[in-house]
């Protein structure tokens, strides 16, 4: 008899944003002719950037000759990819990160939810509430935790982000193992300044604890005083592993190309506390189950450095950033408290009511998709997340109709 993991049983009925797209389906066959508009899954609704696109066209071309074709790649990516990132995302910036400290993938999505394989189970972990929901979920999966009571599964330590910390969690009372942290933050938008950063580094230092930070919206970060990359901060080569995307930065939602930066500094200890690398167990994993991302989406990530497509995705993230700071204008009009949307596309806005219903009033009375705050945790269950991935158009329109809708 073929037992199933029972851990899985303990999970919430089913995935965030699967749940929402069911709403939707099921509004949509009821309303056929009702057009909605989504503001609700991060997903980026602008083409791919020009340059990225003559990359991948011609890495396709290479694929149609003997001469060029390409089978499997190394699985930790090209080293063209890797090069490029560690010089222009990191020394660039003054980081000390080396190309064989990267790790490209096709999302950070499977790599913040695989990442944590590589620890024990009886480790203790740190959660953000609200927290993009796959950190947690993976946890369950493996085990990690208890049942969920009350909206919290026991042995987790939640670090709870609300209006009374501005949103950025306060250091853990108790040491703790592996904390997740993720800056501009998802769902809140909120950002970290580098001395804040600066006490969670030192914090794990102190605690022999690692940091999974994941920066998958850094590209949105217009305050120049803002830390782009955790390795910004002292210490954190040590202490720390960063996530990051091409998906929302140039458009890679459909694409899929991510990368991790696992520094060699970073070490985690056995049962009789000798020390291993993070890095080569990481490595380890990724060679083994993963066979790296396909040759022209790699070509194509390649292009975000040349200097058109830095240009080029920079106006993307700026027209995102427009339709942002006009949700968090109108949204203020109407009365709401939010946060985010200034150097983030998320926008948090305090509903001041349950959020599933927010969310379903939203959708029958004005056609507008939001992601219901509760979905990510217990401190965002009156709050819902407005996204600002869509044209600047429908972004307008969905503000008209959430005023006329508030107003019935
Ligand atoms: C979100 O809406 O939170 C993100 O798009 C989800 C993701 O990136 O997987």
């Amino acid at each position: 008899m073929i037992r199933i993991n029972e851990n899985y049983l303990k999970l919430q009925a089913s995935y965030l944003f699967s749940e929402i797209a069911r709403r939707i389906s099921a509004f949509q066959e009821a309303h056929p002719d009702r057009e909605i508009i989504k503001l609700g899954i991060g997903d980026v609704t602008r083409a791919l950037p020009p340059s990225c696109i003559e990359a991948f066209h011609r890495a396709v071309d290479e694929m149609a000759e003997d001469s060029t074709f390409r089978g499997y790649g190394p699985e930790q990516g090209y080293p063209f990819l890797r090069n490029k990132i560690a010089t222009e995302d990191f020394q660039a910036r003054g980081a000390d990160i080396g190309e064989d400290e990267i790790f490209i993938s096709d999302g950070a999505k499977c790599d913040t939810g695989n990442i944590q394989e590589i620890f024990a189970t009886d480790i203790r972990i740190a959660i953000p509430d609200p927290v993009y929901p796959v950190y947690l979920d993976t946890n369950v999966m493996a085990g990690r935790t208890g049942e969920f009571h009350n909206g919290r599964y026991e042995s987790i330590v939640y670090l709870e982000s609300t209006g009374a910390n501005e949103f950025i969690p306060d250091l853990p009372r108790k040491p703790v193992d592996l904390i997740y942290l993720c800056f501009p933050n998802n769902p809140t938008g909120a950002t970290i300044t580098k001395d804040r950063l600066q006490s969670w580094v030192d914090f794990a230092r102190e605690n022999r604890s690692l940091i999974l930070y994941d920066a998958a919206y850094e590209a949105f970060i217009r305050d120049d005083s803002l830390p782009r990359t955790i390795y910004e901060i002292e210490g954190a080569r040590e202490v720390a592993i960063e996530f990051r995307s091409f998906s929302k930065t140039a458009g890679f939602t459909g694409i899929r190309c991510a990368y991790t930066v696992v520094p060699k500094n970073c070490v985690a200890y056995d049962g009789n506390g000798a020390k291993h690398s993070v890095h080569a167990l990481w490595n380890r994993r990724h060679s083994t189950k993963f066979n790296g991302v396909s040759y022209p989406v790699q070509r194509a990530a390649e292009a975000v450095y040349s200097k058109a497509g830095r240009t080029q995705v920079r106006d993307r993230i700026n027209y995102y950033l427009k339709n942002a700071g006009l949700v968090r204008q109108k949204i203020a009009a109407l009365g709401f408290e939010c946060v985010g949307g200034e150097d983030s596309p998320y926008i948090w806005i305090d509903g001041r009511t349950n959020s599933w219903e927010f969310f379903d009033m939203l959708l029958q009375k004005a056609g507008v998709v939001c992601t219901p705050g509760a979905g990510f945790g217990r401190c965002g269950e009156n709050f819902i997340r407005i996204s600002a991935f869509n044209s600047f158009e429908n972004v307008q329109k969905a503000m008209a109709r959430i005023k006329i809708a508030l107003k019935e």
